[in-house]
Parts: C-alpha cells; sequence; structure tokens
C-alpha cells in the first residue's frame, strides 16, 4: 500500500494548478483506497508554525488498547525521520488515533505514517504554517460533502494540487439523514446509500456516519495529502440547528437535543483532525491561525454556542403580502445572536492582534445581504416569469393583471433567514469592528452549495470587504431547489439584480482556491461537470480578487 500510495503522490504532485485549466475526463481515485488495519486512512490538520495534528483510526478484532506507532519525516521514504512516538487507542474513543506533534519548523513539508502490529498505513503529507511568507498563501475552501449525493471529485481534485498550504472545510463534512432522506435519490444507482441506513441521532450512528464518509478514496486522498482546518455547519448534527434546538430534531422521538448534540460533538471531534481547545466543552471550535503577516484564518462557530432560533419568513406573510418593514425589524433586532457576545469579542481581539494583511473568516452562512424580490424567494414566480412581468410592467403597463400587479409590488426580503441577514445586528458588529481597526476584511462562506462572491456592504453603504461562498462538493444546489428556473439564467439575473452581488453560479458543485499575497487576495473557482458518475471533467470557474487598503474593499474581476 505505501509504495501505490507514494508512487500516486509522486504522479499527482507535478499536477499545479496550470495542468487543471484543460477540462480533461477524470476517474475517481478507486484503487486508492486504503486497506485494513488503516482502511479510514490518515489525516492531519490544524496545523500550527511548529505544531501539527496527525490522525488515524485503526480497524482491529480482539485488541481493547491497540498501540499504533506514528512517525514524521521530512522525506517519503523516511529516511530523515524527525518525530516519531507510540499512542494507545481505545472503544472510548472510536479506535482513532490523534496526535499534536510539536517541536516542528515553520513552513515545512513533512511525511508521516503508523504503524500497528507490523503493518504500516498510507502515507500522508502535512505542511506547517509559515512565519515568513515566501509566496502566495493558497488554500483550497470545500463545504456540504454530501455521500449518497454523489461522488466527492471536488475533493479529489484538489489533491491533486501540489501547491496548497491547507485544505479548509466550512462545514456540512457529514449529513444526518437516512436512506431515502434528502438528496439520495440516485445513491443505491451509485453504491453511496447511508450507513448506518436511519438517521442519526446516537454516538453510535454519528462514528458509523464518519467512518463511512472516510472510506471515499477522493476524501482519503485530499485528507493525505494536504492538513485540512475545519468546523461544523448544521448537519454534522442535524438540519437548521441553533442554540437549544434544531429544526430537523423531534424531542419526543429523538431524544433529548443536548444529548444528540454532545453525541454528535464527540464524533466530530473523534474523527476529524481538529485540536479541542476545550475538552469540558466541545462547542467551542472557533480557533485562528495565521500564515505569517499574509493572512489570519479565524475560523467561527454560528450554530451550537449562541445562535437564536432562525425566523421564518411565513410568519410576516398576511393577506397583503409579505411585511417587510416587519421581517427586517426582526431580523435586525440587537437580541438576535450568531457568534455571540464571547465569540464576537475574541473575533475582535484576533483581528486587532493579527498583523497579517487579511483578515479571513472561515465560517458557514452567507454574510451578503442578499435582498431579493419577496415572490420569487418564496418560489411564487420564476425567475424568467419575473423577468416578463417587469418587461411588461414597462413596455404595457396597462395591461398588467392584478395577480401580475401582486407579484411585482412584492417588496424585497433577504434571501436566507438562516444567513447572516437573519442576525443583522452581528453582522453590523462584524463590520464595525473591521472599519474600527481598519481591516481588510474576506469572509469564506459555504452552506448554500452555490457559488457566490459579494462585496460587503455596511447599512450605511461604506464598503467593508468582500465574501466568496464555495460550492458543495456533492450537494445540489439551486439547480434542483429552483426547477422552473434555468440555472444560467438564474445566475445571471441575480448578479444583475441583487445588489453587491458580483458573481453567481447556481448550477456545478466545485471548491474553491483562495490565494493570498501581501498585494491582493484572490479566488479561483473550479467546478465539476457532475457528480453523479465516477468519471468527470473538470471545469475551471472565474477568479475575483481584492486589493488591500481603505479605498480598494471590492471585487474586482481577474478572468
Ligand atoms: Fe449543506
Amino acid at each position: 500500500m505505501d509504495q501505490k500510495f507514494a508512487d500516486r503522490r509522486a504522479f499527482i504532485g507535478g499536477l499545479g494548478a496550470a495542468a487543471l485549466a484543460m477540462p480533461v475526463l477524470l476517474g475517481a481515485p478507486r484503487a486508492e483506497a486504503a486497506a485494513p488495519p488503516f482502511v479510514h486512512g490518515v489525516a492531519s490538520g490544524d496545523p500550527l508554525a511548529q505544531r501539527v495534528i496527525l490522525w488515524t483510526r485503526v480497524t482491529v478484532s480482539g485488541d481493547a488498547n491497540p498501540r499504533v506507532q506514528w512517525e514524521m519525516a521530512l522525506d517519503a521514504a523516511f529516511t530523515r525521520s524527525v518525530r516519531s512516538g507510540l499512542v494507545r487507542t481505545s472503544a472510548t474513543r472510536d479506535f482513532t488515533v490523534k496526535v499534536d506533534v510539536d517541536g516542528l519548523s515553520p513552513d515545512t513539508v513533512y511525511h508521516y505514517r503508523f504503524t500497528y502490529n507490523g503493518t504500516r498505513s498510507p502515507v500522508g503529507r502535512t505542511r506547517t504554517l509559515p512565519v515568513v511568507a515566501r509566496e502566495a498563501i493558497r488554500l483550497a475552501v470545500f463545504s456540504c460533502s454530501n455521500y449518497p449525493a454523489g461522488y466527492f471529485h471536488a475533493y479529489a481534485q484538489a489533491a491533486r494540487m501540489a501547491d496548497l498550504h491547507a485544505a479548509v472545510h466550512l462545514g456540512d463534512f457529514i449529513y444526518e439523514y437516512g436512506r431515502g432522506g434528502y438528496a439520495s435519490d440516485d445513491a443505491a444507482a451509485m453504491g453511496r446509500e447511508v450507513l448506518p441506513p436511519h438517521e442519526c441521532v446516537s454516538l453510535s450512528d454519528y462514528r458509523i456516519r464518519h467512518a463511512q464518509y472516510r472510506t471515499d478514496p477522493g476524501l482519503q486522498a485530499l485528507m493525505a495529502s494536504v492538513p485540512m482546518i475545519a468546523v461544523w455547519d448544521d448537519h454534522e448534527v442535524c438540519n437548521n440547528t441553533y442554540r437549544t434546538g434544531a429544526a430537523n430534531h423531534t424531542a419526543g422521538v429523538e431524544g433529548d437535543y443536548v444529548t444528540r448534540r454532545d453525541a454528535a460533538l464527540k464524533a466530530y471531534h473523534e474523527w476529524l483532525p481538529v485540536r479541542t481547545p476545550d475538552t469540558g466543552d466541545l462547542r467551542r471550535i472557533y480557533r485562528s491561525f495565521d500564515f505569517a503577516d499574509v493572512l489570519s484564518l479565524h475560523m467561527l462557530e454560528t450554530r451550537l454556542l449562541a445562535r437564536t432560533e432562525q425566523l421564518s419568513a411565513a410568519d410576516f406573510v398576511g393577506p397583503d403580502g409579505i411585511n417587510a418593514a416587519a421581517l427586517y425589524a426582526a431580523a435586525n433586532a440587537p437580541d438576535r445572536a450568531l457568534l455571540g457576545g464571547t465569540q464576537l469579542a475574541w473575533l475582535q481581539e484576533q483581528m486587532a492582534g493579527s498583523r497579517a494583511t487579511w483578515q479571513v473568516l472561515g465560517q458557514q452562512v452567507l454574510m451578503g445581504h442578499m435582498d431579493i424580490p419577496a415572490a420569487i424567494g418564496l418560489g411564487q414566480i420564476s425567475v424568467g416569469g419575473y423577468e416578463a412581468l417587469t418587461r411588461k410592467a414597462t413596455d404595457n403597463p396597462g395591461d398588467l393583471t392584478r395577480a401580475e400587479r401582486y407579484i411585482l409590488d412584492q417588496p424585497v426580503v433577504p434571501w436566507s433567514l438562516d444567513a447572516w441577514s437573519g442576525y443583522g445586528a452581528e453582522r453590523e458588529a462584524v463590520f464595525a469592528a473591521a472599519r474600527r481597526l481598519d481591516r481588510n476584511l474576506v469572509v469564506l462562506a459555504g452552506d448554500t452549495h452555490n457559488a457566490w462572491a459579494n462585496d460587503l456592504v455596511d447599512q450605511s453603504g461604506q464598503p467593508i470587504g468582500v465574501e466568496f461562498a464555495t460550492p458543495g462538493v456533492s450537494s445540489p444546489g439551486m439547480e434542483a431547489s429552483r426547477r422552473t428556473d434555468d440555472p444560467d439564467q438564474l445566475a445571471r439575473w441575480m448578479v444583475g439584480n441583487v445588489p453587491h452581488l458580483r458573481y453567481a453560479e447556481t448550477r456545478r458543485r466545485g471548491f474553491m482556491v483562495v490565494s493570498a499575497t501581501r498585494e491582493a487576495c484572490q479566488s479561483t473557482w473550479y467546478f465539476v461537470d457532475t457528480v453523479k458518475s465516477d468519471r468527470y471533467r473538470i471545469e475551471p470557474g472565474p477568479t475575483w480578487q481584492t486589493l488591500p487598503g481603505t479605498d480598494q474593499r471590492r471585487l474586482l474581476p481577474l478572468a
């Protein structure tokens, strides 16, 4: 296994971003899946200048306390070994192994492997953070990887990029649903039906689900090629979580919410290579990573620590349509929390103390305003239909029917109340902090399964920064949720009509690569033509960039 894996890395190591510019038909890396006892592969994560987490899991029988050796070296042949040790694992942590290796050198590529009972794991590759930047910082950014929805080609593709500093996962690393649940229509045909077959509720359920995802060869290849920095969104527990509950939790049937949440979080901390900052409160995952004086990445928690329950637009609909004034007043109420006061104060301290040009927020939900006409948002009309009505209102206003006039008279409302637009006061607090500190703010978002780029503007119209949003790895996007719209027409219409939205792609899955120097920060999107077949083409998307400085905090198209 070792040799085969090393050969593959050597082959793909030569493929940089330039090689990906050409659409080629690629296959999922099926053959490279790891073998017993390391069937879930190896991973690294949470790199610092002198530390990194190494991870694996052993699948053994008849050994309640497996002893696992780990080794770290400067070369893949392990002739220049730098650190090694022994660690025990057990059923109490689902036989996962996590080692926080310290005493390392900054900006250095290391290779690592594990040994159990004479059998070696695949070789992983990781990298510590730079203290002095010698090149652009490059981060591959992911969200919404849904096993039954499709193949993880985005992961496999990023694993082929040799020059990444880290992979950043913004959440929905797993989904909780049972067979037949969300986005599972093609799962049986693809051989990707979930385990366990029912919805995850217990600790055992979540462990089995994580274990299944981690058999995916694309995910294993990514995890073995680059350190991952991850936060959860909602589906690592269940849909639309907030501090005291979730849309997809039924207390009478599925037990106590806090018990379920804590089970999900225990499994998450066991299975992800994250440095658990507080074992007394597994929700406290927010933490920062400094990439020299170029980029500070602040990973935020927006679901479990503080989030107030989501508003519902339906609660603001009356006989005369939606009451937008009441909706905005409720969404912007000062007591609505997403980060909460403690995390917000921490974020302000981190931004104040950072010497980096770019303050990057790694977080889950869209921060851009994304206001759209209520009739479209509520699904009363397609974008094409709405466009036809607006043309009619211009050309032949006298011909508009009463129903058509009603549609056009509807005000704009936030596209999603689960996103920052449902928590406007805290969004303004983040913006105010960035402005007061005169920081260049770049927000990364996931959650929507579609690709976006927004100019971030505060309530007084002042430019604050930019937002790059990554498409899902495999969860379906607006091409599935709005079947009455042509996805390309929908994206075009949104860019033309949603204030501050500069780029939208609502049809394809993929990921984005954010790269930064002291002079510029840019995002390039990469899409795959399908997640439903194990053969796929990579289709490079556009690049948007922003420049540092008070007067430059906006998006510029680059390619
Ligand atoms: Fe998602």
